[in-house]
């Protein structure tokens, strides 16, 4: 079995000093990831900027923005599953800086306009040599399952597992997670537990709907 995965969090540049990026540790793609390879599946990690050990026997692919992420996907979507952990940044800097922005006593106020980058999740469920199966996350503040039954919809996935973020007990740094795994014929929701607990569940699920 051939698997992508994404992780972790994407970095877009502003200047060669500065980005935007968001909370996500990366934990939780790291510990999928790791679970694949227990069950002996060839895994390949495309993994934004992370503090943490990458899991033995991956191919790994380092990458720092969401249009490198989305690069590599397309170059790795020779796969059978393909599970989008990631906290892509929706938007990029419209002007990347090749010099340090500096501040003027005449500004004020500064301006970044942003453009939307691509979605790696659709992209991949929508493509022509699609995945047999394609998982994504939902990372919500709110609303987990109705924003998550609306993401299945909208990205042509097969699964979306959902998880509550902006909370310390559980998503982006915790070590543990809560989810809900939402899929077309309906919603299993899951008590707070580890996230290679959480990634051993996932992985159950996925193999039980592989075929
Ligand atoms: N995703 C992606 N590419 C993007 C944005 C998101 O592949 N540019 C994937 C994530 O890896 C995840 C799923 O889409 O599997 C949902 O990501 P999330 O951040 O929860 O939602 P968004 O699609 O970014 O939408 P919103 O920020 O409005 O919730």
């Amino acid at each position: 079995m051939k698997v992508l995965i994404t992780a972790g969090p994407t970095r877009e540049r502003i200047d060669p000093v500065r980005y935007l990026t968001n909370d996500s540790s990366g934990k939780q793609g790291y510990a999928i990831a790791k679970s694949c390879v227990e069950k002996g599946w060839d895994v390949k990690l495309i993994s934004g900027p992370v503090s943490i050990d990458i899991p033995n026997s991956v191919e790994f692919i380092s990458v720092e923005s969401a249009q490198q992420m989305y690069d590599a996907c397309m170059n790795n979507i020779d796969v059978d599953i393909a599970i989008c952990v990631a906290a892509v940044c929706d938007w990029r800097p419209k002007e990347v800086f090749n010099h340090k922005i500096k501040k003027t006593k005449e500004v004020e106020e500064l301006q970044v306009s942003f453009i939307k980058n691509p979605d790696i999740l659709h992209d991949i469920s929508n493509h022509s040599n699609r995945p047999k199966l394609v998982v994504g996350f939902a990372a919500e503040t709110e609303n987990v399952i109705d924003n998550a039954k609306n993401k299945l919809i909208n990205k042509g996935c097969d699964l979306i597992i959902a998880n509550q973020v902006g909370i310390s007990s559980s998503g982006f740094t915790s070590d543990n997670n809560k989810i809900h795994i939402v899929h077309k014929s309906g919603i299993e929701s899951f008590p707070l537990m580890s996230k290679d607990s959480v990634a051993n569940k996932v992985l159950s699920k996925v193999i039980s709907i592989y075929s």
